[in-house]
C-alpha cells in the first residue's frame, strides 16, 4: 500500500466524524443524529461534496456520507473537522450493508452522485441503481423521501428510469445539461467537474420510490 493511503487510513481512526462499518460499535447513529431527526445521505461520496454542502446550508439536518474507500472518505471528513461542521459523518462501508447503520425511515434525502456505470451486463445489479439497491433505500426512506441520481452515462439514466418503475417508484424531475453548458450547479463533485471539463452532459434524475 502507497504510504500515503497508509497515513490516511491510520488519521481516518482518529477522526470523530468518520464511523468504520466493519467495526463500530452498535447505537452510532443514533448517538450522531439522535433519535429522530431526518438525515441526508451521500451514496459512493467519494470527497464528499454533497455531505459538506447540506451540512453547511443546514446546519439542523444530519449528513452521511458513505463510500467504501477509506482514503476518499478521509478529504471530505478532514474538511468537515476543519469547518467544524457538527452535523456530517462519513460512513466508511459497502452500501450494501447500509441498513445495518441506518435505522428504516430515517433519510430524507439521497444522493447519488456520479456511480460507477458497470457497463457490462453481468454488473447490472451491482448498479447503486439497480432494483436491489433501490428496495434497501426505500426501506431507509421517510414518507415524501427522494432521491438524486446525477451521471454522465446515458445508459445508466436509462437503467436507473427502468428500476424505478420495476420497483414502483416514480420520477419527479430530470435535466439534461448540455455539453460545453457549465451552467453551476449548486454542487459539483470531483467526478462532475472531471465530466464537465472533457465537454460531456450530465445528466439529472430525481425520483421517489414510494
Ligand atoms: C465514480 S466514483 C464517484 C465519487 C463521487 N461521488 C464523485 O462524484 O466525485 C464512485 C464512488 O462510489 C464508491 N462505491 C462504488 N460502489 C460502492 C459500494 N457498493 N459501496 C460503497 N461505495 C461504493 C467508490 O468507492 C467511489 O468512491
Amino acid at each position: 500500500m502507497a504510504r500515503q493511503k497508509r497515513l490516511r487510513f491510520a488519521q481516518l481512526e482518529d477522526m470523530d466524524n468518520v464511523v468504520d462499518g466493519r467495526c463500530c460499535e452498535p447505537g452510532w447513529f443514533e448517538r450522531a443524529f439522535g433519535a429522530q431527526q431526518a438525515v441526508g445521505l451521500e451514496l459512493g461520496c467519494g470527497r464528499g461534496e454533497y455531505t459538506l454542502a447540506q451540512a453547511r446550508s443546514r446546519p439542523d439536518r444530519g449528513c452521511l456520507g458513505v463510500d467504501r474507500n477509506g482514503a476518499r472518505l478521509w478529504k471530505g471528513a478532514g474538511i468537515a473537522l476543519d469547518e467544524g461542521l457538527a452535523n456530517a459523518f462519513f460512513l466508511r462501508s459497502p452500501i450494501e450493508h447500509l441498513e445495518d447503520h441506518v435505522p428504516p425511515g430515517r433519510v430524507a434525502e439521497i444522493w447519488i452522485p456520479f456511480p460507477d456505470p458497470l457497463p457490462r451486463n453481468r454488473q447490472a445489479r451491482h448498479r447503486l441503481v439497480s432494483p436491489l439497491f433501490l428496495e434497501r433505500y426505500r426501506q431507509l426512506l421517510c414518507p415524501g423521501g427522494t432521491v438524486h441520481l446525477k451521471t454522465d452515462d446515458a445508459h445508466l439514466v436509462a437503467f436507473a428510469e427502468h428500476a424505478v418503475h420495476a420497483v414502483g417508484g416514480r420520477i419527479l424531475d430530470g435535466s439534461d445539461s448540455l455539453a460545453g453548458n457549465d451552467e453551476a450547479t449548486e454542487v459539483q463533485t470531483e467526478y462532475e467537474k472531471k465530466y464537465r471539463g472533457q465537454g460531456r452532459t450530465i445528466y439529472g434524475r430525481q425520483f421517489s420510490l414510494g
